[in-house]
C-alpha cells in the first residue's frame, strides 16, 4: 500500500512547516494553531475531512500519518504553552484568571464558643479544668451534696435512673448537675481547690422552648483558708464584666441550695427599650458558701477551710449573648443557623 505521491509530498511539506514552526509566543502558538488545527481551515483539519475521498486500498495508511501529524502538532503546543507559563487565556484548557475555589471551612458551635469565653476568664483567674462521669451514683449527685432523702430533685421527674436505688445499692444515673464533680475533687486532694468544671447534665423534663433534656453547665468550686462571699462576689462580678461589658449591672438575690449557705441567685440587667421599665432581670447563675455538711462529708475541716460555689447552665448564656430564644435550635445542627457563626 502507498499514498500517491502527491499527498506524500504534501504530508512531508506539513511534516517539516510543524517541526520548524517559531512557538515562542502566545501569538505564535495562536496562530500555530489555527493554521494547523483550525475547525475551518487547518491544513490537518482539511486533510482530515479528505480521508472519506481517498483511495479505500489507500485511505488506512492515509488516515495513519494524518492522525499522527495532528499529534504532534498538539504536543507542539502543549510544550510551548508550558514554556509561555500560565494566565494566557484561550490558548489552554486551564483558565488561571478564574478565582480559587474556596474550600468550606467548619466554625466553632456557639455552645463551644460560650464554653471557651467562660472557662478563659476563671483560667486567667487560676482555676484549673476539672471533669467527671456523666454517669454517676445518687451519693455524689445528691447525698454527698447535702440532699435530703426526700428532696424533691431526687424525684424521678426530673432524674434520669439507670439503676433504681434500692436499701442495698446506691442508684446510678445521669447526673443532673455538675456539682458532683464538686466531691469528686475535694475526694481526690487536699486543699486548697480552685476548679472549674465544665459538662454535660440530664433532665428529665417536658422539651419546650426553653428546656431540653440534656443540656451544658460550668461549675466553679474555691476552697481554700479565709475564702469569704467577698471574694465570690468579686469573682462573678469580674465574670459578668467579661461576658457582658464593662457596665453590666448585676445583682445577687437570696435562694436556697441544698449544698451552699447561704445560697444566692445572680441576675444581670437585660437592658431593652421596648419593654416597660426599660428591661427585665435575667438569672444567670447559681452561687453561695459551700455547706459545713458537703464540706463533712469529704473529709475536710470546715472550721479551718471555707469555699464557694457556682454553677451556670452554658445555653442560657449562649442564648443571651446571641439572642437565641429557642433552646432546641442548639441542637438541630441545623446549617442556616450554624453558618451565622463563622
Ligand atoms: N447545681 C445547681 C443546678 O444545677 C447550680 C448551682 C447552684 C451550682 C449553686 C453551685 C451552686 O455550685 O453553688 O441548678
Amino acid at each position: 500500500m502507498s499514498i500517491s505521491t502527491s499527498i506524500e509530498e504534501t504530508l512531508t511539506s506539513l511534516e517539516k512547516e510543524i517541526s520548524v514552526a517559531d512557538l515562542g509566543s502566545d501569538e505564535a502558538i495562536e496562530e500555530f494553531r489555527i493554521r494547523f488545527l483550525g475547525k475551518k481551515q487547518g491544513s490537518i483539519t482539511g486533510l482530515m475531512k479528505r480521508i472519506p475521498d481517498v483511495d479505500p486500498a489507500d485511505r488506512r495508511a492515509f488516515g495513519q500519518r494524518v492522525n499522527e501529524l495532528k499529534a504532534v502538532a498538539q504536543a507542539r503546543i502543549q510544550k510551548a504553552q508550558v514554556a509561555q507559563g500560565p494566565g494566557v487565556a484561550g490558548t489552554s484548557d486551564v483558565d488561571y484568571s478564574l478565582p480559587g475555589r474556596v474550600p468550606a471551612r467548619g466554625s466553632l458551635h456557639p455552645l463551644t464558643e460560650t464554653y471557651r469565653l467562660i472557662t478563659r476568664v476563671f483560667e486567667s483567674y487560676g482555676f484549673s479544668i476539672e471533669e467527671g462521669p456523666e454517669i454517676e451514683d445518687d451519693w455524689h449527685n445528691f447525698t454527698a451534696l447535702n440532699f435530703p432523702p426526700n428532696h424533691p430533685a431526687r424525684d424521678m421527674q426530673d432524674t434520669f435512673f439507670i439503676e433504681q436505688p434500692t436499701q442495698k445499692h446506691d442508684g446510678i444515673l445521669l447526673r443532673t448537675h455538675t456539682s458532683p464533680v464538686q466531691i469528686r475533687v475535694m475526694l481526690d486532694s487536699e486543699p486548697p481547690f480552685r476548679v472549674i468544671v465544665p459538662g454535660r447534665v440530664y433532665r428529665n423534663e417536658a422539651i419546650s422552648y426553653k428546656s431540653y433534656c440534656l443540656f451544658h453547665q460550668v461549675e466553679g468550686l474555691y476552697v481554700d483558708e479565709g475564702v469569704s462571699m467577698g471574694d465570690l462576689k468579686h469573682i462573678l462580678h469580674v465574670f459578668a464584666r467579661e461576658l457582658f461589658g464593662e457596665d453590666v449591672v448585676m445583682r445577687f438575690r437570696p435562694s436556697f441550695f441544698p449544698f451552699t449557705e447561704p445560697s444566692a441567685e445572680v441576675d444581670i440587667w437585660w437592658k431593652d427599650d421596648n419593654m416597660p421599665g426599660g428591661g427585665r432581670w435575667l438569672e444567670i447563675l447559681g452561687c453561695g458558701m459551700v455547706d459545713p455538711n458537703v464540706l463533712e462529708s469529704v473529709g475536710v475541716d470546715p472550721e479551718k477551710y471555707t469555699g464557694y460555689a457556682f454553677g451556670m447552665g452554658i445555653e442560657r448564656i449562649a442564648m443571651l449573648r446571641y439572642g437565641i430564644d429557642d433552646i432546641r435550635i442548639l441542637y438541630e445542627n441545623d446549617e442556616r443557623f450554624l453558618s451565622q457563626f463563622d
